[in-house]
């Protein structure tokens, strides 16, 4: 209960570290927001993605869950995505995940994991997807990291078969998608310069939606 309390006197020391910084921070906080970025990040609790990318509370929207997917019947992720790129209007979509990634390393055993066998399972197929590079690469730890890197690339991919995504970049050029990797042993962010364009070459056409830049958000 003594750790319980705790979080409140933290808080209370936050907003006065902030009043003295700033007198009117809370009240230009309340006003309204317009993030930049959204963040689609692992809910793992050491990867604080406000914290590691040095960006003030109203500077970053985001959504987390277990190795950070988009899973395509996610309303959860899905009406986030919608919500900041078509209302927020923010300008880059990051999907960011993390070496050392529980998820994604649970998805390499051949475990039963209860209901998390349905949401882990999405790793798996990346795994197959990309079986013939995994496989080829001889020790375990690399592969895991490149399984993150690959699920990261891959959600990223999802990401840009969205209807609200496509339509956005038709209209104003924007978002960008990025992946990118956070190293937890170093501390350090890494953009993987994911080639979409490369990537979805062969597959444009399968996945473009046929969106007129007259088309309102809601005509899909
Ligand atoms: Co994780």
């Amino acid at each position: 209960m003594e750790r319980y309390r705790s979080v409140f006197e933290n808080n209370r020391r936050w907003v006065e570290e902030k009043r003295r910084a700033q007198p009117d921070f809370f009240e230009q906080l309340a006003v309204g927001q317009a993030p930049e970025f959204l963040y689609i990040g692992c809910s793992d609790s050491r990867v604080p993605a406000n914290e590691v990318m040095g960006l003030a509370p109203g500077e970053l929207f985001v959504h987390r869950n277990v190795a950070n997917l988009v899973v395509n019947t996610d309303l959860n992720a899905h009406s986030v995505l919608e919500y900041a790129v078509t209302h927020l209007q923010v300008d880059y979509v990051i999907v960011c995940g993390h070496y050392g990634c529980g998820g994604v390393q649970a998805a390499m055993q051949s475990k039963d994991l209860g209901i998390l066998n349905g949401w882990l399972r999405e790793v798996r197929d990346i795994y197959r997807l990309h079986q013939t590079e995994l496989d080829a690469i001889q020790d375990e730890t690399a592969r895991y990291r490149r399984l993150v890197e690959l699920n990261v690339q891959e959600q990223c991919v999802h990401v840009l078969k969205t209807a609200c995504v496509q339509k956005e970049i038709l209209r104003r050029g924007k978002p960008s998608v990025h992946g990118w990797v956070f190293d937890l042993g170093e501390g350090l962010l890494r953009d993987l310069d994911i080639p979409f364009d490369d990537i979805l070459k062969d597959v444009r056409e399968i996945y473009h939606l046929d969106i007129d830049s007259e088309t309102t958000s809601n005509g899909v």
